[in-house]
Order: structure tokens, then C-alpha cells, then sequence
């Protein structure tokens, strides 16, 4: 049995504070200590009264200046999109076809894809990231690379292989009993292996003919504790293609809805122009939704309507996304920021706690793995982040204004980046360490 303990400040949340008020959600203590052992938090509370409990043999890691949250949750991003990210100036299927089909044209290469998915789970460490729901490309081997390196580093991880049989370059077409003879593979190798879970992906509507749905709608009835993950009404011209080529179907979400694609375990990116209607569906069949406010700015689809989306009458379960590279960061700060900005446009502000509970819990509860990550707790999975509250010389400034703990998270998630992320642990083990270059 190996133990150690983290001091320092902590914030986490009990509950949620979209239904609850941030009070009664989120637990702040400013000087914390939390006691992993052998990959799980054993036990956390206030110093003063953890000290007593602590196994006396237990090394304390202290981080001054700091403030430990759970790791977060990256709901939607696309692995293979990193060499483009920042590409653009394009709408959403304008931008498809110019950048993102092109880049991931090069994933038919294996070495190719194994190089790409370890940058980019060095970069999710750098920035905090502990667990994630990926796109792969259309190539089963690109999934492959990114669970290899994932279970390398002993990561929790969603991910799947996207299914695409039309309206897509031709290199990147499968067909629909391609996709899942190859997604069945997949998951027989896959799906629960360590921490890994696989989530049929059919990219979206438009590049999925309905046999290739049906048949993902198939996969999952026989699979249903794998993930569905897919986009969902991101952009008015994504939108309207949907209607042409699904004229029987009331909605974009009722196009999924017929082929069986919604329900639990079941995440869509954006829905940036969803109705009240498609509020009260995804709420009533326990459909989850991916929020990424850096890759709707950029794209220039639209603005969330977090408000109504986390409506108590009616909630709908949401997490925080980078969806990189159509997102333009991997930090979850700058993400948290953007999501911010996005709710004063929207007309309905959205807290620095709300936000962070997005990047944590709300992701992780979007993703129904509440019960092992997103909350700093005993018997979780130690997954933790530390976040230095100094990082760079005008936040170290700023943070000498600061009152409370609202307003230091509202500073990081303004001025905060990557250089904000102390330490990163996965299952209780060091991975990222922003001081000795680990
Ligand atoms: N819709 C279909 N594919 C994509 C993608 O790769 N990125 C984004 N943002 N939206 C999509
Ligand atoms: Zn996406």
C-alpha cells in the first residue's frame, strides 16, 4: 500500500451548482490535506484535523500558493485536429473541407497518428487535463495509437473511431458495415480495458448516410454501456444540410433520436441552436451535451445558451469541451474563460465556480463517471490538478487585490494558461510536474 498526501488549498464540488446555488455545491478550504492511496484519495478535510488522521510514515507533498482541484474533464475535442489548430477564419463546413478533412487524410499512417497522440496527451497533462471523449479519424488505427499511449500513462479515456460514409473526401470514407465491423473490433479490444472506454462515433448527420447510423444505433443496443459521442446543431448551414439530406426527421436531434443515438452514455457536442423542444428531449432520454465555447468563437457558430440548456425544470447534463482543433486551446482556463464570455453575450452570466464545476464534476458527470472522477472526495480516483495562483508576474500582481476564492478563480480564468498548471497527478501518480520538466 503506497500513500502520500497533498497540502494545500482545495476547492471541489458536492453537488451541482446549477441546481443547488454554488453555496451549497462547491467545498472550499484554504488549507486542505488530501491522502491518496494506491491510486485513490483515501481522505481529505481541513489540515488541521487531516494532520491527526495521517499515516504517520505518509510524505506531504505542500504546494504554497496554490490551489488543488480535481483534474479536469475535456468532454469533446478531436486528437487528430492538433497540427491545425488555429487554422481557420471558416465556417464550420467551409473549414471542414479546407483544413480538418485534408489533416486528418494523413492519419492512414500509423506512426503518424501514434506521434500526434502523444503530443497531444502531454499537452492535456501540461494543462490539467485527466481524462477526455475523443474523435479518432476515420482510421481504426488512429484509435489504437491514441489507447496505447493513453493506458501507457494509465488515463481515463473515451474515444472512438469516427464513422463517415459520405460527404467527405473519398480517402476518408468507410461504409457502413465497414464502420462497424471495425468499431465492433475496436471495442472488443478496447471498451474497459484499465480505464479506457470506447464511444461509437459517427461524426455527424451529414456524413453519415442512415444505413451508417442504423448501423451505429445497432452498435450500441448491443452495446450499451459503450459511449455515443457526435455533433449536434453547431451551425445554421450544418443545420440545414442536416434537413435536406434527413427530410423525414422533425429535427437534427430527431435524427439521431430515430436511429436509436440518444440516451445515456450518450454526449453531443455544441448544440449551440437547439429548441426548447430539443431541451426537454436530450433532458427526458438522459442525452448529455458537450459545451466549447473557444471552438464556436472561432468558427463563429454561435452562442451556447448554457442557462437554458442547465434549466432546472428541465436539465440537461452539461461538460466543458475544447473540441481542438475547431476550439483553439487546450487549456481548460482559457476554455473556462471563454465559456464565461460567451454567457454575458448570451445574456445570462455564468459564475468562475459554475464554470470550473463544468471542467470537473458537470463534465464528468456528463460523461457518467461522477462516481470515480470531477470531485476531490474520498474514494475517487486520485485524478488531481494543482494550480499555482502566481504563474505570471501580473497574475501574481492581480491575485494581491484578490477577495475570496470566487474572485482568485475569476483572475486564473482570465489570466490563467498552461503556466498556471503546477502538477498534474493520474491514479495518484505524478505526470506532469511544472517545476522539474516531468
Ligand atoms: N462537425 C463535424 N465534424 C466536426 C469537427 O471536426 N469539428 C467541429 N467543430 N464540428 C464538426
Ligand atoms: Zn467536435
Amino acid at each position: 500500500m503506497t500513500s502520500f498526501a497533498l497540502r494545500g488549498a482545495l476547492v471541489t464540488f458536492a453537488g451541482d451548482p446549477f441546481a443547488d446555488g454554488v453555496a451549497a455545491a462547491r467545498r472550499y478550504e484554504p488549507d486542505a490535506i488530501v491522502v491518496v492511496e494506491d491510486g485513490r484519495i483515501r481522505d481529505c478535510g481541513p489540515a488541521t484535523d487531516l494532520a491527526r488522521r495521517l499515516p504517520a510514515d505518509a510524505p506531504v507533498t505542500a504546494y504554497a500558493n496554490a490551489l488543488i482541484t480535481a483534474g479536469f474533464v475535456d468532454a469533446h475535442v478531436h486528437y487528430p485536429q492538433l497540427p491545425i489548430i488555429g487554422a481557420g477564419g471558416l465556417p464550420l463546413l467551409d473549414w471542414l473541407a479546407t483544413y480538418t478533412f485534408p489533416a486528418e487524410e494523413r492519419y492512414a499512417d500509423a506512426t503518424y497518428a501514434r506521434t500526434v497522440a502523444r503530443v497531444y496527451l502531454r499537452e492535456n497533462l501540461r494543462n490539467g487535463i485527466t481524462s477526455a471523449a475523443v474523435f479518432a479519424t476515420v482510421h481504426a488505427a488512429s484509435v489504437d495509437a491514441l489507447f496505447e499511449e493513453a493506458d501507457a500513462l494509465g488515463l481515463r479515456l473515451i474515444a472512438g473511431k469516427a464513422l463517415m460514409d459520405r460527404n467527405a473526401p473519398a480517402a476518408l470514407l468507410d461504409t457502413a458495415q465497414r464502420g462497424y465491423d471495425e468499431s465492433k473490433r475496436l471495442i472488443a479490444r478496447w471498451h474497459g480495458r484499465g480505464r479506457l472506454a470506447y464511444a461509437i462515433t459517427p461524426r455527424f448527420a451529414v456524413t453519415s448516410s442512415p444505413a451508417q447510423l442504423a448501423a451505429a444505433g445497432a452498435l450500441k443496443r448491443e452495446h450499451p454501456d459503450a459511449y455515443v459521442q457526435s455533433h449536434l446543431s453547431e451551425n445554421r448551414a450544418e443545420i440545414a444540410r442536416v434537413a435536406e439530406l434527413f427530410p423525414g426527421s422533425a429535427s437534427y436531434l430527431d435524427v439521431y433520436a430515430k436511429h436509436g443515438l440518444t440516451g445515456a452514455r450518450t454526449i453531443y457536442g455544441h448544440g449551440v441552436h437547439l429548441s426548447e423542444a430539443d431541451f426537454r428531449a436530450l433532458h427526458e432520454s438522459g442525452t448529455a451535451l458537450a459545451h466549447c465555447p473557444t471552438s464556436n468563437n472561432f468558427l463563429g457558430s454561435g452562442l451556447f445558451r448554457l442557462a437554458a440548456a442547465t434549466d432546472p425544470q428541465r436539465p440537461v447534463r452539461v461538460g466543458l469541451a475544447t473540441d481542438v482543433g475547431g476550439g483553439t486551446s487546450l487549456s481548460m482556463l482559457r476554455t473556462m474563460q471563454a465559456a464565461c464570455e460567451v454567457a454575458q453575450l448570451a445574456g445570462a452570466p455564468l459564475s468562475p465556480s459554475g464554470a470550473l464545476y463544468l471542467a470537473t464534476r458537470g463534465a464528468a458527470r456528463a460523461l457518467g463517471v461522477d462516481d470515480r472522477i470531477g470531485s476531490v472526495a474520498p474514494g475517487m480516483d486520485a485524478d488531481l490538478t494543482v494550480l499555482d495562483l502566481n504563474s505570471t508576474p501580473l497574475i501574481d500582481f492581480r491575485m494581491r487585490e484578490i477577495d475570496g476564492i470566487d474572485e482568485a478563480l475569476a483572475v486564473q480564468m482570465a489570466l490563467g494558461d498552461d503556466r498556471a498548471i503546477r502538477a498534474t497527478y493520474v491514479a495518484g501518480r505524478l505526470v506532469h510536474d511544472r517545476e522539474s520538466g516531468k
